[in-house]
């Protein structure tokens, strides 16, 4: 936040917002605004110049001449709703300056705005100078935390979406695709190491190999437990149509390559779990997002009872660990059984 001039409300409302507009003014007071991304620190408002057309000098665009010519400048950020309860706004005024690359400000500013947005990291912005912004004043109208206390859209997503077993022969579009995966990308991960690789099945020919392969492990499991012929040909060809019906698999596999090593085992076991609680995490991610997409999916466990089968079938790196299947496809009506979940009062355990 930035430090004693933003109370704690605004400070909490503009470090969720996207996008802001900077008003700047020439040596006349002749006004001039402008939208911009911003990121928020303890004592400063940071601005990236990425302006196009890349054949105009950063310094010739109207805002830096007018911060040059006069540091007086106001920032915006508000929310707009149809319904007019949600309206709010916090307005930072102070004054702002150019901190020229080189600069360790500089350095950490362009840090603090690829963390806030991934598009940046494409964007060599640091060749650039920043704007940074003192703020000295900041005036809020609304109820800036109001929105907290509503159901919150990913809350309706997470209700929504449900495992599903069965689905219609229809097609699930590349792009659809690409967006689920997209979402397990931005998972959180330790270290943000990513130790997590997707293998995407399509073709009925693969997804043979896969069910094939996964099959002769599960029957030698199957009697080993003692099940009859009947019970195991019954289960397998459940599994089996699944692997086959799902338009589209993810495989997800844990890879464990890039995380720390330890001498000791407990700690290595920490890490390893981390991996796995992140591939988890993951797999929700996109779990979400194809539902939030229209799809739905179901999530098959087998892979991990016979990793190296997996592996082989696929000619996958020995390094990747198979955890889990995503199965995802639109669902052929709606899955017959859905768990309930137990109230928060039994899954909350302590609270002071
Ligand atoms: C780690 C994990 C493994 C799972 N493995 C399977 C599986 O092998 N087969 C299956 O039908 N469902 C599997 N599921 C789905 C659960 O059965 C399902 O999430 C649970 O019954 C709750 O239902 P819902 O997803 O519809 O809310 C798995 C879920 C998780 C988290």
């Amino acid at each position: 936040m930035a430090s004693n001039v933003l109370g704690q409300e605004q400070a909490a409302f503009l470090v969720r917002q996207r996008i802001a507009r900077l008003a700047t003014a020439d040596a006349a007071g002749k006004p001039h605004a402008v939208p911009v991304c911003f990121a928020l620190a303890r004592t400063s408002i940071y601005i990236a110049l990425d302006e196009k057309p890349k054949n105009v000098p950063v310094t010739d665009l109207k805002r830096v001449r007018n911060i040059i010519e006069n540091p007086e400048v106001a920032l915006i950020s508000d929310r707009y709703a149809e319904d007019w309860d949600l309206l709010a706004f916090v307005m930072v005024r102070g004054r702002a300056e150019l901190l020229e690359p080189g600069a360790e400000e500089h350095a950490a500013a362009i840090r603090l705005l690829r963390g806030k947005y991934h598009q940046y990291e494409a964007m060599a912005i640091e060749d650039n100078p920043v704007i940074a912004i003192r703020p000295e004043k900041a005036v809020s109208w609304g109820d800036l935390d109001r929105r907290e206390r509503f159901d919150p859209p990913v809350l309706d997503t997470i209700h929504g979406r449900r495992s599903v077993r069965r689905y219609l022969p229809k097609e699930v579009p590349d792009e659809v695709v690409e967006q689920v995966l997209e979402a397990a990308r931005w998972a959180p991960s330790p270290h943000g190491r990513q130790p997590w690789r997707f293998a995407v099945l399509t073709k009925t020919q693969t997804r043979e190999r896969l069910a094939g392969a996964m099959g002769e492990e599960w029957r030698a499991n199957l009697e080993m437990d003692g099940q009859g012929a009947e019970v195991v040909e019954r289960r397998l060809e459940g599994s089996r149509r699944r692997l086959l019906d799902a338009p589209v698999l993810v495989l997800l596999c844990l890879y464990l390559e890039d995380l720390d090593e330890y001498p000791d085992a407990g700690r290595q076991r920490g890490e390893t779990t981390m991996a796995v609680q992140s591939l988890g995490a993951a797999a929700q991610n996109a779990l979400l997002v194809a539902y939030d997409l229209g799809l739905d999916a179901g999530w098959m466990c087998a892979p991990l009872f016979c990793p190296e089968r997996v592996v082989e079938a696929l000619g996958l790196d020995q390094k990747l660990v198979p955890h889990a299947l995503l199965t995802l496809g639109y669902a052929e009506g709606d899955p017959p059984k859905r768990r309930g979940r137990l109230a928060l009062d039994e899954l909350v355990v302590y609270r002071e």
